[in-house]
């Protein structure tokens, strides 16, 4: 098949951000990865009309399916790119999935006396490891892959480091913000040799997004 009919694999992720995605291609090309994709097991569904095939990726994979070109765009949260550099280009803010990567601590926990390490349970390891070494704080790293928060009332870390959106679990757990690390949003994300085998495309893919992104959304629709 030459490369200009060829289908662009989109990997849009599961989970929080699968919605909000949706919409967007939604408002943008008419196609919504979320009903192509719903009631079956299938991980891949062909949007022909728009040119597109979506695949269904856990979050934290997508994207090292778009850097080694598995997939020539994706959707990845800001979080994912900054604990894990990959050579992507990053046009677009999609302005979804906005949340914070924020240290939190038992609320009335006593400061740590100095010179005492706190224990710091993270997924973020690399984000955590550079956030206490830039303040000059030797942060002992204990990494976790879910369940952040109920890690101190356990005694297993002294704070955390994760993601908050509406910050009911960390009240429901009994924390509190001490610092905020970074504010996130999600990006789309380009492979590199895509971007030139399919130039063109791509770049009316990229602007028909930029358009919904920047204008607002009506009521009702
Ligand atoms: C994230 C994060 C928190 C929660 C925060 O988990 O790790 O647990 O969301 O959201 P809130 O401030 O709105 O309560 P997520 O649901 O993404 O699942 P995960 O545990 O797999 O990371």
């Amino acid at each position: 098949m030459p490369a200009s009919t060829e289908l662009l694999t989109v990997a849009v992720p599961k989970g929080r951000l699968l919605e909000e995605s949706s919409h967007l291609f939604e408002r943008a090309l008419g196609v919504s990865p979320r009903k192509l994709l719903e009631g079956t097991r299938k991980l891949a569904a062909d949007a022909p009309a728009a040119g597109l095939r979506f695949i269904s990726i856990r979050a934290a994979d997508v994207a090292s399916y778009v850097e080694h070109g598995a997939a020539a765009v994706g959707i990845v949260g800001l979080d994912v790119l900054r604990e894990e550099p990959r050579d992507l280009y990053e046009p677009l803010d999609l302005g979804i999935g906005r949340c914070t990567v924020i240290v939190a601590r038992p609320k009335g926990a006593a400061p740590l006396p100095r010179g005492v390490a706190p224990r710091v349970a993270t997924k973020y390891l690399s984000l955590a490891a550079h956030h206490f070494a830039r303040k000059g704080v030797p942060a002992e790293i204990i990494p976790l892959h879910g369940s952040i928060e109920v890690a101190p009332s356990l005694g297993l870390a002294d704070a955390i480091v994760d993601i908050t959106e509406t910050g009911e679990t960390l009240r429901a757990n009994g924390l509190v913000i001490e610092e905020e690390v970074l504010q996130v949003s999600a990006r789309l994300v380009v492979n590199r040799v895509a971007l030139k085998l399919h130039a063109e495309r791509l770049r009316r893919l990229i602007a028909s997004l930029r358009e919904v992104v920047a204008a607002p959304v009506r009521k009702g629709r």
